[in-house]
């Protein structure tokens, strides 16, 4: 499926039963960002129906004895046909910096290009810095801060990628 990942790494499309597995990485992952209001926020952002309805444009990266290594959560925008957006990305803090998350986002890039979408949207904290970093470095385009975007006191900054002018997107 993914075939350009670190040696020990595989990566499939996840399964219902996954959904404990990711939720039980993601307080560690996130180095425990903005505290207990944090915690609820991350767990709250990723509901059992992502692993039950949006599976096949998604990753899960398994390292040799099955543990979670790495995730992707997208799917293809059901308003915008030009539209995928990646909702939730995450690597083992031991496994960073080695290109996975490169990896998973031009996987990523490729489903979505496959099916006719051009854009490729997400949104993150702003006190995300390795988000923001990430991101940025992949060529997405970041907003001005969102006050309030996605309720009170949630605020977001918004990145957008052209697949069409990104290299990420070519083979
Ligand atoms: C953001 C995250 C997914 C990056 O994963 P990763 O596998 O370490 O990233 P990669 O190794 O593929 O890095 C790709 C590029 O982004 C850059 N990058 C990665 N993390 C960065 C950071 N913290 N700050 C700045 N740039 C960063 C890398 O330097 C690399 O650029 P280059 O090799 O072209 O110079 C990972 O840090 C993570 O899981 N963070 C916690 C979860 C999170 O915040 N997810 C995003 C919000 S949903």
């Amino acid at each position: 499926m993914i075939d350009d990942l670190p040696a020990g790494l595989t990566a499939r499309h996840p399964v219902e039963e996954d959904h404990a597995r990711v939720l039980g990485v993601l307080d560690a992952w996130w180095g425990g960002l903005k505290g207990q209001a944090g915690a609820l926020e991350r767990a709250l952002l990723l509901p059992r129906l992502y692993f039950q309805h949006f599976t096949t444009t998604g990753f899960l990266v398994e390292g040799d004895g099955g543990e979670v290594a790495a995730f992707l959560v997208g799917f293809l925008s059901q308003t915008e046909p030009d539209a995928a957006y990646v909702h939730f990305v995450g690597v083992d803090p031991r496994l960073r910096g080695q290109g996975i998350g490169r990896v998973l986002y031009r996987a990523f890039f490729a489903l979505a290009g496959s099916h006719g979408r051009r854009y490729v949207h997400c949104v993150t904290s702003p006190q995300n810095t390795a988000s923001r970093g990430f991101h940025t470095r992949l060529g997405f385009t970041e907003s001005a801060v969102k006050a309030d975007y996605d309720g009170p006191g949630l605020d977001r900054v918004a990145f957008t990628l052209d697949l069409s002018a990104s290299p990420l997107s070519r083979g």
